[in-house]
């Protein structure tokens, strides 16, 4: 492959060389304008003793005018390319002045300094902060910032401490050293919702969330949410706050979720606004996760960041991972961990076993921005868990300990994690790396023995072939198994199994009978299973497993058989299934949550690849009618008890966004999807018309929905919310996500005419399109209709949204798995998007990648 084949040159991990130059300090002034900010910056650069190649000054900068720039006052004329700008220097320190212009409200892309509804925001991370002025922008330059922000605006926030305010300015200085893609701004008339947390060294910590006007009154659960993560942090890991003040700020128009800069966190509004009327509770939870997750980039990415962006998972797996630990201890342990499993399975296993599949540390890339993946942060926080479970909960905190101490201030390389952890326990984790170099998922199989004394169990392990790796190494795989015996009673507690080469038997004796076993306990490594059973089995391992994890996995099995059976074969749905289901659905001792997410049926696009991985081709349109009939049959074998059941799990308390009571409700709204097959509406539409909530609004609108019912209520939804953004979001993307496979295109291509959609705005834009490629039996129905509408609209968001387009090319990374018809189409439209004149870096990255 040639370097340049598409979108510009790959960058490689081996190439890391360190920056020529240090920086001293830096100094911003700000003039804002809509179309000509001026931004001043005064840089104090050193020779970097460390540096190992000759001295090159390139500062990167992308799409700025440069108005003038001096050497120690003296003007000077640099060489300007679009990529930055590169100049003689002195021999030892001097100080490197530039005026530039940008325009921010031309700023579409939603990357540097733009504006969004009035306001100013930026975003940085990974290379924004070029966009703003001339600077070395890699994360292993780190210095102290001074900011000044001139405007009328009322609020203006830049990182770190306020230092001067008055008449049209503030200034802002952050005593921490920080790379400049943990840099922000923000200006604009903005309200704030005020708090305060004391620190557990008795220091006061001014907090503030900030939001447009309109929104005050949904910022009350970000902030609940802000002082739960600053304890816990302290709590848990140790680690406490070090500013007077830590901001958020809300922003409705950002790519990603949110973004961790120096006390200044920038949010999507769809994870900060939250009210009972407003958001979900599955919203909620996602809001205290991303607000926990971007706090505790203080520690894990800010106080220690990476040294290059090949690094990404040193900050996001291990933020990642201690936001899972902090929503598990806040909510239900077990339920987040099947959620974390069925995520991970959904998106990262999806792209590991597809022409996307990427090591969770990359060795090249061209547009780092496609690597903010689920392989780089959720099996980045796996391999994390994986390494406290082989090493111990103690063992996991002294090395934690460690890596603080040692590497407080500095970028870092997964070499320096590793290290830590072999110096704190003395192990040799050198194979356990390759978990961090290996893409693929890597296969387990698992057979037994029992000669009628001695109990034994072989694991085999494969890592399939990826794109770039034809050959793989065996890895250590943490196996959790514990066996019942057959009463049901536990005979061996759960017990952590190393498997570390290709093959590997383990004994159990002193067992009076052949065991159960329930394999993969806590979903304890990021691993497809292979291991032949019986739905009989899967029954047992349902009605009696100890382990939630492995006890929902049973049912999903004993779900998917059943499902597989059905499309395939035509046969009736399986009754041992059915049966296991009513067992479980009044069992009063199981959570409802966990009760729900045991119902949930397997998604189709995890049919689809059960199928790809059974060797046959998926059939979409088979998938949707086989989940449709086995709803079907659930309802009529659950007809008798639905009505209490619902009646059971009713929330009539006052509204709280937790645990407990958001589990009885998305369990009522599995029982009230049901009773709409059999009521004909009326229990959904009795809940839409007395829900004070959004989760039992949404829930009942889908479930009528999903029955070809609901166009009153649909439209009632929009009359009542159309002045919320976040709520007609949801009304644009459940009817693209209800529509049935042959209108689906057709549903979203008319929701696009509508005047409140924009492309501009990239929540909307995934409301109607992620919703699209989401409905997998209407994306891939086989007129084409789903893959054409998608292309077209990728390709007119590309020259305005590079990041968010290339994102949503995702959408056809499982093509391979399809019929000739369906791969000849997606190609056609692959090939249409690559052969588009100025198509940008990111999006030609990832359609180049796709095709390959
Ligand atoms: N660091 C942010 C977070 O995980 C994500 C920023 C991603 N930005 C991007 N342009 N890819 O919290
Ligand atoms: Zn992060």
């Amino acid at each position: 492959m040639k370097d340049t084949d598409t979108g510009g040159p790959t960058i490689y991990l081996k190439d890391y060389q360190p920056f020529g130059f240090v920086v001293r300090d830096v100094s911003l002034r700000f003039v804002l304008h809509p179309t000509a900010t001026r931004v001043h910056s005064r840089i104090t650069f050193a020779p970097n003793p460390d540096a190992t190649a000759p001295r090159d000054f390139f500062l990167d900068g992308e799409d700025l005018k440069l108005i003038e720039a001096r050497i120690d006052g003296t003007p000077v004329t640099p060489e300007v390319t679009a990529e930055g700008l590169r100049c003689d220097v002195p021999e030892g320190e001097f100080v490197w002045e530039t005026e530039v212009e940008i325009a921010p409200d031309e700023n579409t892309a939603l990357e540097g300094l733009y504006m969004s509804n009035g306001m100013y925001s930026t975003q940085c991370e990974a290379q924004g902060f070029r966009k703003i002025t001339y600077y070395p922008d890699r994360p292993d330059v780190m210095s102290v910032f001074t900011v000044r922000i001139e405007s009328d605006l009322p609020v203006l926030l830049s990182n770190g401490n306020k230092v001067a305010t008055g008449e049209g300015f503030a200034e802002w200085h952050d005593p921490w050293p920080k790379p400049a893609y943990l840099f922000a701004l923000v200006a604009g008339e903005l309200l704030n919702l005020p708090g305060s947390f004391t620190t557990r060294s008795g220091k006061e910590v001014e907090l503030n969330v900030w939001v447009r006007k309109g929104d005050e009154d949904k910022c009350d659960f970000a902030m609940e949410a802000l002082k739960k993560s600053m304890k816990w942090d302290e709590d848990v890991y140790g680690r406490e706050y070090d500013l007077d003040i830590f901001n958020i700020v809300a922003v409705d128009d950002f790519n990603m979720g949110a973004m961790e800069n120096k006390g200044l966190n920038i949010f999507n509004s769809s994870a900060v606004l939250a009210s009972p009327e407003t958001a979900t509770d599955g919203n909620f939870e996602r809001i205290e996760a991303i607000i926990a997750h971007e706090y505790f980039h203080n520690w894990t990415g800010n106080r220690i960041t990476c040294r290059d962006w090949f690094q990404l998972c040193l900050k996001e797996g291990l933020t990642v991972f201690r936001d899972s630990q902090f929503t598990a201890d806040m909510r239900s342990a077990p339920v987040k961990r099947i959620g974390d499993a069925l995520d991970l399975r959904g998106r990262q296993f999806r792209e590991d076993g597809g022409p996307l599949a990427h090591p969770v540390r990359p060795e090249s890339f061209k547009e780092i921005n496609n690597f903010y993946t689920a392989t780089v942060y959720e099996k980045g926080a796996e391999v994390i868990g994986m390494l406290k479970r082989l090493v111990g909960d103690e063992a996991y905190a002294k090395a934690l300990d460690l890596y603080f101490d040692r590497h407080d201030g500095q970028a870092c390389t997964i070499e320096d994690w590793l290290k830590v952890f072999e110096d704190a326990t003395g192990r040799d984790l050198s194979q356990f790396k390759l978990w961090y170099s290996q893409a693929g998922t890597p296969k387990v199989t698992m057979s037994e023995d029992w000669d009628g004394a001695t109990y034994t169990v072989t694991l085999k392990q494969q890592v399939p072939p990826t794109p770039g790796q034809p050959e793989k190494a065996p890895q250590v795989i943490p196996f959790a198994l514990g066996l019942l015996d057959p009463s049901g009673k536990e005979v061996q507690p759960t017990t952590l199994l190393e498997l570390t080469e290709a093959e590997q038997s383990f004994t159990f004796k002193g067992l009076k009978n052949r065991p159960i076993p329930s394999p993969l306990r806590g979903f304890s490594a990021p691993v497809i299973l292979d291991r032949e059973t019986t739905n009989e089995e899967r029954a047992f391992l349902l009605a009696h497993d100890t382990d939630p994890f492995a006890r929902w996995e049973a049912g999903r099995q004993l779900a998917k058989s059943a499902l597989i059976a059905m499309i395939d074969g035509g046969q009736a749905p399986d009754a041992a299934y059915l049966d296991a289901l009513r067992q479980l659905v009044k069992d009063e001792t199981l959570d409802p949550a966990f009760r729900a997410l045991t119902m949930a049926l397997p998604s189709e696009d995890d049919l689809a690849q059960t199928f790809a991985d059974m060797g046959r081709t998926p059939d979409p349109q088979a998938i949707w009618d086989g989940r449709e009939a086995m709803r079907g049959a659930v309802a009529e074998v659950l007809k008798d008890d639905l009505t209490l059941l619902y009646a059971a799990n009713t929330v009539t308390e006052p509204f709280r966004p937790d645990a407990e009571q958001g589990g009885k409700r998305s369990f009522a709204n599995v029982i009230l999807s049901l009773m709409t097959r059999q009521d004909n509406g009326d229990a959904a539409r009795a809940q839409y018309a007395a829900a004070d909530n959004m989760t039992q609004q949404l829930g009942a609108l889908s479930a009528l929905l999903a029955n070809d019912l609901g166009s009153l209520e649909l439209g009632a939804f929009a009359d009542q919310w159309q002045g919320e953004r976040l709520v007609m979001d949801k009304w644009f993307a459940i009817q693209v996500s209800h529509a049935r496979p042959d209108q689906a295109a057709q549903v979203a291509s008319d929701l696009t005419e509508r005047p409140d959609f924009t492309m501009k705005n990239p929540n909307r834009f995934r409301a109607v399109m992620g919703a699209l490629a989401m409905n997998q039996a209407g994306f891939h129905h086989a007129s084409g209709a789903g893959y054409k509408l998608l292309a077209d609209w990728l390709i007119k968001l590309d020259p305005l949204n590079p990041q968010t387009t290339a994102r949503m090319c995702s959408a056809f990374q499982t093509w391979r798995r399809y019929d000739a018809d369906r791969q000849g189409m997606i190609r056609e439209e692959l090939e249409r998007i690559a052969a588009l004149p100025g198509l940008s870096r990111d999006t030609s990255e990832m359609v180049g990648r796709i095709l390959e």
